[in-house]
């Protein structure tokens, strides 16, 4: 969580800072604070709240003609989200300045070691413990180089951060392990940043960080080492395609808006070159010479959780492949039981996410095979992973993830056809309905959204005062029921929970009133009767039903929401927005902050 970012180079420093902290602040935005080197001292800005009362502050001539600096924007782990505790933090000499995003987890014994020794502390961070452990090595060192590597041979969790000192104006260290951290390589500039769009304005050259590399650069030259040894390394730079447009609003009022609306697009992007048209396959070459597993572990988190166990029904009943899903946290700490030929699956939009990854860990240590389903180019899930397969939503800057998805159900659904046709478990008649179908999702979906939209509102007045709403499906609806419920929690920060439809008389249905309404994935396919007897399960106990469904159902319900029909499973690729829209037009009924909801950052990088 957290966003750090440093530049050094020609341009003034504080507005490419700010321009950088706009972008990285769906990682957290508790508060937000910079700092720089002018005339001998350091200068520090720090506000607690959004990056604008950080801009309110900012005054002083020093703040136009500084050309290096630091900046943070927050999400709290250590401490309350106030002032004192928003970053940078200083060392007691006023030497330093470090930004840090992570978490320091024997900063306590460091402290008590650093406090014996008379330093003291202004907040309540882990945070400030490093910066402090850094000055007290540099009296002990002499170079910060090797203040820096020594430091990080101390601590314990998880960081990325980037250091200034007042007597280096315009260089700039920074270091990572388990936290993502890239270098943007400009021309008389150079940035590091938690994230690319961070700096994408100002170039597209960037490295990607390993953990334990440690960064010392300037305006001209940058040099990267490798900690624990303090020897230079060699490092790729990597050439990124995609546009700053991509990560900006495009003219919409939120991210989330455009990232549902930009859906058709990302249909299209994940489907371009993995169907040949002629031969009637399906194209995944990441995944050449590599067997056809007997078991897939799908290990994720959130949103992309719930894409794992859509991928769970697809996976077994195209390819009859056993899939067992599992939240990164718990099974993380879970005995590995191997079972032969198991292909462990990592899903994640960011490929930071920390539980994903330690889960993603342990399978590695076993030598068990990995393949990452991420979004993010060089993150690392994907440079953990045996093999990669990228989703092509292009970047999701939205807390709430929604386009993300789409790609992943997408990969997912390409990824059980392979394994379909590799097992020589589908004719060619059958796969040719499927990739005709799925051709012509985008345009079809591209012409629903409009309408989509407008139903989503008329709905939401209507349901705004509920107290908590039920979501229910079955079948490859449960998990879109899961993920409707999750939209709603997160954005609108109404109660709701996904539930699988025939469960909800096994308790849940107690709970079911007149203002607890029922939103249900009622759809047309081998399971609606099941679904339409729950329905009128619920109704019987006065609880009101709004139902998405298709033309021509018959069903019991206080309102009806149709979509087209589609064959299954393509229908989530309708009924997944119209979710999102609703609960998008919710939390904008509300007055909510859709893109930063209270308590929550896009890439959870902590435990
Ligand atoms: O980047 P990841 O896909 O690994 O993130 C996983 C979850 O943190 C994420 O999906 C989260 O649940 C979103 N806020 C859901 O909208």
């Amino acid at each position: 969580m957290c966003g750090i970012i440093a530049y050094t180079g020609h341009r003034p420093a504080v507005p490419a800072i700010i321009r950088g902290l706009k972008s990285l602040e769906y990682r957290g935005y508790d508060s937000a604070g910079l700092a720089f080197v002018h005339s001998g001292r350091l200068h520090l800005f720090r506000a607690a709240g959004k990056l604008q009362s950080l801009e309110q502050k900012l005054a002083g001539g020093e703040v136009l003609h500084a050309t290096s600096g630091i900046g943070h924007t927050r999400w709290a782990t250590h401490g309350l989200p106030n002032e004192v505790n928003a970053h940078p933090h200083l060392d007691v000499h006023l030497n330093l300045a470090l930004v840090h995003n992570g978490i320091i987890e024997n900063y306590q014994q460091l402290k008590t070691m650093l406090s014996d020794q008379g330093c003291t502390f202004r907040s309540e961070t882990d945070s400030e413990v490093l910066v402090c452990l850094i000055a007290h090595a540099l009296n002990h060192y002499g170079s910060i180089l090797k203040a820096l590597a020594w430091s990080m041979s101390q601590v314990h969790g998880s960081y990325a951060f980037a250091l200034i000192s007042k007597d280096h104006p315009g260089k700039v260290w920074a270091a990572r392990k388990a936290s993502p951290l890239v270098l943007g390589i400009g021309t008389g500039e150079n940035f590091v940043a938690s994230d690319i769009p961070a700096f994408l304005p100002f170039t597209r050259e960037v490295v990607f960080l390993e953990d334990d590399e440690l960064v010392e650069m300037d305006s001209g030259q940058w040099n990267v080492y490798q900690a624990s040894i303090l020897e230079h390394t060699l490092k790729k730079i990597h050439h990124i395609a995609w546009d700053v447009q991509a990560a900006q609003k495009g003219g919409y009022k939120h991210f989330m808006l455009k990232e549902i609306m930009e859906q058709p697009k990302v249909l299209t992007d994940c489907l371009a070159g993995r169907i040949d048209h002629k031969k009637n396959r399906i194209i995944l070459e990441e995944l050449e010479d590599m067997p056809v597993p007997s078991r897939v572990q799908v290990v994720a988190c959130g949103t992309s959780y719930h894409a794992g166990l859509w991928g769970k029904y697809v996976l077994e009943s195209l390819a009859g492949i056993p899939v067992n899903v599992e939240i990164a946290s718990e099974f993380r700490y879970r005995s590995l039981i191997q079972e032969k030929d198991t292909l462990y699956l990592s899903i994640s939009q960011s490929g930071e996410t920390a539980d994903t990854l330690a889960g993603q860990h342990m399978v590695r240590e076993h030598g068990l095979p990995v393949l990452g389903l991420c979004n993010v180019l060089g993150s690392s899930v994907a440079r953990g992973a045996d093999r990669v397969l990228y989703t092509q939503a292009g970047p999701e800057i939205s807390v709430a993830s929604t386009k993300a998805m789409c790609s992943q159900l997408v990969m997912l659904y390409l990824l059980g056809l392979y394994f379909a046709q590799s097992k020589k478990n589908l004719d060619s008649r059958a796969l040719n309905k499927y990739l005709s179908f799925l051709n012509e999702l985008p345009d079809l979906l591209q012409a629903q959204l409009p309408q989509m939209q407008i139903r989503a509102r008329e709905l939401c007045s209507r349901y705004s005062r509920a107290r908590s709403l039920f979501y229910v499906g079955r079948g490859i609806y449960f998990p879109l029921a899961l993920e409707g419920a999750l939209k709603l929690k997160e954005i609108s920060y109404i109660h709701a929970q996904g539930y699988a439809a025939g469960e909800l008389k096994h308790g849940p249905i107690a709970l079911i009133e007149p203002d607890v309404p029922t939103f249900a994935l009622a759809l047309e396919n081998d399971l609606l009767s099941k679904i339409k007897s729950n329905l009128m399960e619920i109704k019987a106990r006065s609880g009101p039903v709004l139902a998405l469904t298709n033309p021509g159902v018959e069903l019991d319900a206080d309102e009806r929401w149709e979509l087209p029909k589609v064959i299954d499973p393509l229908n989530s690729f309708l009924v997944l927005p119209a979710l999102q829209l609703f609960a998008y037009e919710m939390a904008v009924y509300l007055g909510k902050d859709v893109d930063q909801p209270r308590n929550l950052a896009k890439s959870v990088t902590v435990e």
